[in-house]
């Protein structure tokens, strides 16, 4: 029966090993990872000869069903899932946007919103102004709500952009609840002033969005937030990393030792920015998001930063907006929604983009697709492994088929797609999700209502070490450290 499934004779891919072996799994959950397996009858077996077995993809950053720039971002928790499954993603994880500030009415909104998942979700949540009662929020959020992750914007100023007071403020409270700090770093006053600038100068169409926001600005904001986060010792997260100069800030943090993590997005290691450029609006505006796709060069520096090692995980940014929506900026590239498709693209774009085209092993694929995403949000085994005991969210890759990315095939609700007519080898034959095929012979089985909310454990550096850490912190300032309980 369709919870027994038994995948046979394939390569089952994990990000510290892969090795050729059947996986077993009952009721959602993986029973068995070894040769030979026996079986009933009534079990559902598969043939992955010749193929990979891969945990399904873990998408850390999506926006799913929310409100941004005057609109809402067209797919919500179940096409954007839909879309997710079929390009071989099992899981999510998207921002909460608090409602006026007010979390709880956020995260209710948002646990409302979810509530026609297909698949596993996760939530981060982002932080847009500090006072006593977001302080005590978040604490409900990490120790109640299933939260340890905090985003807080550099960017959007006059909406959702933050002071570095309070971006001191949340790195504190994320340190001392055991909570990552997740950063949007471009400089807000900075891209005001680059708009105001453009406008000026007559470039209202959407070349203006990339000209008004250049990498020196997402440079600066890496740079800043990683020196704050060292301040407060902390650890930091950079969400979509677009540029050579915000990945060179992560890579001299990471040498130094900081614990820094960055997250490319699909588009800026695959796309250059010369579709701005295009005359056509409707054609240039779908690639409008922020950071800004940057000039060809940044996305093959990413790509290599991605392969060794400098950046950890791929994200999507996913953010959609249909033309329609996209049209609210003609006349004004400020009022373009920003935002890009790619849930549904990313396995395969990545696989095809740095495995196939060798600057990648099939392992290090899963680490920075799933494994990575998992450990870094503390939901790890039960997500990002092939290892008995964790949830059954498998892929069946083929390596020797093709997939191609078109509007007219795609499962966004989107009208438009920024990878529209990329193809290339390696293709998700098989999707699994809490041990059900969904995903199979090109055809689609999803339920609204089925997906699960994961709740994401803070970490346990906050009970210890970390007074340590600040001591040695202090000390190497040559600050006296004035002995307390916890150093003595
Ligand atoms: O353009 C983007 N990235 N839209 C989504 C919101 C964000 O900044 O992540
Ligand atoms: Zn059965
Ligand atoms: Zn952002
Ligand atoms: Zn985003």
């Amino acid at each position: 029966s369709s919870h027994k499934i038994l995948i046979k004779g394939g390569t089952v891919v994990n990000a510290h090993h892969k090795v050729v072996a059947d996986v077993y799994i009952e009721d959602g959950v993986i029973v068995s990872v070894r040769s030979n397996i026996r079986v009933a009858d009534d079990v559902k077996v598969i043939d992955a000869t010749g193929k990979y077995v891969m945990p399904g993809g873990i998408d850390p950053h999506t926006h799913l069903e929310m409100e941004f720039m005057g609109t809402v971002t067209i797919d919500d928790f179940f096409t954007g899932q839909a879309a997710a499954l079929a390009g071989g993603t099992t899981m999510h994880i998207d921002f909460v946007i608090p409602i006026n500030g007010n979390l709880s009415a956020g995260f209710e909104s948002y646990m409302n919103k979810a509530k026609k998942s297909a698949m596993d979700y996760g939530f981060h949540m982002a932080i847009t102004k500090w006072d006593d009662r977001v302080s005590k929020e978040m604490e409900v959020m990490v120790n109640e709500n299933g939260i340890n992750s905090f985003k807080f914007f550099m960017a959007y100023k006059g909406s959702l952009m933050i002071s570095d007071e309070l971006l001191l403020e949340g790195l504190k409270k994320c340190k001392s609840l055991g909570a990552i700090a997740m950063v949007h770093a471009e400089n807000g006053d900075a891209v005001a002033e680059g708009q105001k600038r453009m406008i000026e100068l007559g470039i209202t169409g959407p070349e203006g969005h990339a000209l008004s926001r250049p990498p020196v600005l997402e440079g600066e904001a890496t740079a800043r937030a990683i020196r704050l986060a060292n301040f407060v010792n902390t650890p930091l997260y950079v969400v979509h990393v677009m540029s050579v100069d915000a990945m060179e800030e992560i890579a001299k943090a990471r040498k130094a030792g900081q614990r820094v993590i960055g997250e490319p997005v699909v588009s800026g290691l695959i796309l250059d920015d010369s579709w701005l450029w295009h005359t056509d609006f409707t054609t240039a505006s779908k690639y409008v998001m922020s950071p800004p796709i940057r000039k060809s060069g940044h996305d093959k520096a990413l790509q290599a930063a991605l392969s060794t090692g400098v950046l950890q995980l791929v994200g999507t940014d996913h953010c959609t907006f249909n033309s329609t929506q996209k049209a609210f900026g003609s006349e004004d590239f400020r009022k373009i929604p920003n935002g890009v498709n790619g849930i549904e693209e990313r396995m395969h774009l990545v696989w095809n983009r740095m495995v196939e085209s060798g600057q990648m092993s099939v392992t290090d694929f899963v680490r920075v697709t799933s494994t990575e995403c998992a450990k870094i949000f503390n939901i790890y085994p039960q997500k990002g492994a092939i290892l008995e005991g964790s949830d059954a969210d498998i892929i069946i890759l083929n390596p020797n088929a093709s997939f191609k990315v078109a509007t007219a095939s795609h499962h966004s609700r989107t009208d438009t797609n920024v990878y529209e007519g990329m193809t290339g080898k390696g293709k998700v034959e098989v999707t699994i999700s809490q041990g059900r095929v969904v995903w199979e012979d090109g055809k689609l089985k999803v339920t609204p209502g089925s997906g699960r909310y994961i709740r994401m454990p803070p970490f346990g550096y906050r009970f210890d070490g970390i007074e340590k850490a600040d001591a040695a912190y202090l000390a190497s300032l040559n600050a006296p450290v004035r002995r307390t309980k916890a150093t003595a």
